[in-house]
């Protein structure tokens, strides 16, 4: 475990992608640690019908990166790397290097959630994400403090079904959240992000 406060658990738990050990081998006890940790966050109704897939199959994995490279195709087409600069510019480096190595990160975690909320309203949709995501999140900052790095991406979820036939995940029944990269990280020093000022999005009573 690092030595890590909760504040310093929140405001350094990085998209990681250029500093994954592709080489280090992570722990199946590990994985289940973080995601028993996982299973503490809330659900709507109490329902606890997420899914986590933990893929480490070299031939999934392989699958998995093709969607996630087609997936993000369009996203990188574009951006010109030439405009992207600062932050833009270091995420769209990680992104590329992400994508060259995605097959060679030794865990992709695909959370699922039951109930499919294509064409629903507000309602319906947070309820089902929102029985996903903080569950997925609580995963990532488990890793993190055991040394693992994690970047939430959703660039395979434009191919879902073709991910979902690739896994055998009922797709009329079960959306997936993202592919949650997993490795051990190189170095274990991560800083807090730049952000906005505060002001510029918290509203005190009314927008
Ligand atoms: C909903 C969502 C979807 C994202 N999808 C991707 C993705 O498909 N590929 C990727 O490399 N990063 C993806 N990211 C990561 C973001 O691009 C961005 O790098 C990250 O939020 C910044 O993290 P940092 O503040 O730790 O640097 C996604 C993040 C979120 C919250």
């Amino acid at each position: 475990m690092l030595e890590l406060t909760p504040d310093e658990l929140l405001s350094t738990t990085r998209a990681v992608r250029k500093r994954l050990d592709l080489q280090r081998p992570v722990e199946r006890e590990v994985l289940e640690e973080c995601l028993a940790l996982a299973q503490q966050a809330p659900t709507g109704s109490y329902r606890q019908d997420w899914h986590f897939l933990v893929v480490t199959d070299l031939e999934l994995k392989a699958g998995l990166a093709e969607l996630w490279r087609a997936g993000g195709e369009r996203y990188l087409a574009g951006i010109d790397p030439d405009a992207a600069d600062g932050m833009m510019g270091r995420v769209l480096a990680g992104v590329l290097h992400l994508r060259d190595h995605l097959h060679e990160v030794p865990v992709h975690v695909i959370p699922c959630i039951e109930g499919r909320t294509d064409g629903t309203g507000v309602f319906a949709q947070a309820s089902r994400w929102g029985s996903i995501m903080p569950a997925a999140w609580s995963f990532m900052l488990a890793a993190r403090s055991r040394g693992l790095g994690t970047a939430w991406t959703t660039f395979h979820l434009a191919r879902e079904q073709e991910a979902a036939e690739l896994l055998g995940i009922p797709y009329a029944e079960v959306m997936q959240a993202a592919l949650i990269p997993v490795a051990y990280t190189i170095g274990t020093d991560f800083k807090p992000a730049l952000r906005a000022p505060l002001d510029s999005m918290v509203h005190w009573d009314r927008w």
